[in-house]
């Protein structure tokens, strides 16, 4: 993808005095106190942020916090927690400003963040006078919030149509290498796993993968819908059954390319849903009709290693279990440690995902981690975001 880069414009020399805007994404998760309980995103927004002030600009930074309703101001909306929390990793004042629209004070070698941006009026829509007006605070747009680059927003695609420069910063750019390593111009085999608990939610995702990669490992409830197309009964399982002819449909499409689904040789089973549920391994011929199947058995997860360990490429959406209960997370593991283990380029991304990596402490052996969640399924279903499109555009000229 030809977008203008950030860190060309700093070797360049283009970057010193210059006014230059930031979108991050810092929609942290808090507690109900405030208090934020996962802040990859803060971490991962740094980098630009430094890059730019290390150059000379004057930097204003800004992201979205929640959903909060435009123009009424709410305590809770506010980012201040994340201005504090970027204060005590950068080790220097990071002021907050409000009410900044129409003009920020803000020197070269400083930077201020600028309060949550979907408190101004015309934001989620886009409005062009929102937009200019935001374009009018800098000499230079850095987009670096991938994890919000599936928003066509004011401050997110309207700012980087009027901006005089629009480019991606570090984050951007190292997430669109990673899915056109893994996407684009994959080593093969290519292997894609896409586990959660509908097929409705995901189907577009497995329509567009089916196209393209070798193998459609399917997990959770999708790959009972999947049991379920290939004959075989699942209990009282989770399962969507009138999608079974969409996972036919999906099945047949990778047939016809030579690629496969692979389907469950086994499975584990419980009477309940419950963490102290007595788990019992089964052949996926023998589930019964009480049953609820909560993971995929030891002989399927090994299947499943095998080939991932000698994956070319591997993207991986979802965990294949319930792994939050002990009992049940053995495929999920299983799954975990085979990607970390193999030699494959692997990109992995969503929320149950990162959560299962950071359970098994594999974060350093996979290839790449996404800080997108629905940004990074809709690059899994084949769209051009919106951020790429505005970006790739201006780099046109
Ligand atoms: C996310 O958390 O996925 C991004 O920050 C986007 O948030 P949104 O779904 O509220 O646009």
């Amino acid at each position: 993808m030809n977008v203008l880069r950030f860190s060309d414009l700093v070797q360049q020399g283009q970057v010193a005095g210059k006014r230059v805007f930031i979108r991050a994404d810092l929609n942290v998760p808090q507690d109900d106190a405030g208090r934020i309980t996962e802040d990859t995103r803060i971490r991962a927004s740094i980098p630009c942020i430094e890059l730019a002030l290390k150059a000379g600009a004057a930097v204003m930074v800004t992201s979205h916090l929640g959903r909060p309703t435009e123009g009424e101001f709410k305590p809770e909306d506010s980012l201040a927690p994340v201005a504090q929390r970027m204060a005590e990793l950068m080790g220097r004042e990071v002021p907050l400003r409000s009410n900044w629209v129409d003009g920020v004070e803000v020197a070269p070698g400083q930077v201020v963040l600028l309060e949550n941006c979907r408190l101004n009026a015309g934001e989620k829509k886009n409005k062009e006078d929102l937009a200019r007006k935001m374009a009018g605070l800098c000499d230079i747009f850095v987009h670096d919030a991938f994890g919000t680059a599936h928003r066509a927003e004011a401050s997110t695609y309207g700012i980087a149509q009027y901006a005089p420069v629009a480019c991606a910063g570090p984050l951007l750019g190292a997430e669109i290498d990673a899915i056109s390593k893994a996407l684009a111009a994959p080593k093969r085999p290519l292997l894609a796993i896409v586990a959660g608990s509908k097929v409705s939610t995901k189907l577009t995702i497995l329509q567009s993968l089916s196209k393209n990669v070798d193998g459609l490992i399917v997990g959770g409830g999708i790959a009972n819908t999947f049991m379920l197309a290939a004959g075989l009964k699942i209990g009282k399982s989770l399962a969507e059954p009138d999608l079974v002819g969409d996972a036919r449909a999906v099945i047949e499409a990778m047939k016809a390319r030579g690629a496969e689904v692979p389907i469950p040789v086994d499975v584990v089973c419980a009477k309940t849903f419950a963490a102290d549920a007595p788990a019992t391994v089964k052949a996926a011929a023998d589930v019964a009709d009480d049953d609820l199947i909560l993971d995929i058995g030891p002989k399927t997860a090994a299947l499943l290693a095998d080939k991932l360990k000698a994956a070319g490429t591997i993207v991986w959406n979802g965990p294949v279990g319930v792994f939050e209960f002990d009992s049940f997370a053995h495929g999920t593991e299983t799954v975990a440690r085979a990607i970390a283990a193999s030699p494959a380029f692997s990109i992995a991304g969503g929320g149950d995902t990162l959560a299962a990596i950071a359970k098994y402490g594999i974060e350093k052996d996979v290839g790449y981690i996404s800080t997108g969640g629905g940004a990074f399924l809709e690059v899994l279903e084949g769209k051009t975001l919106p951020a790429f499109e505005i970006l790739s555009r201006r780099a046109a000229g």
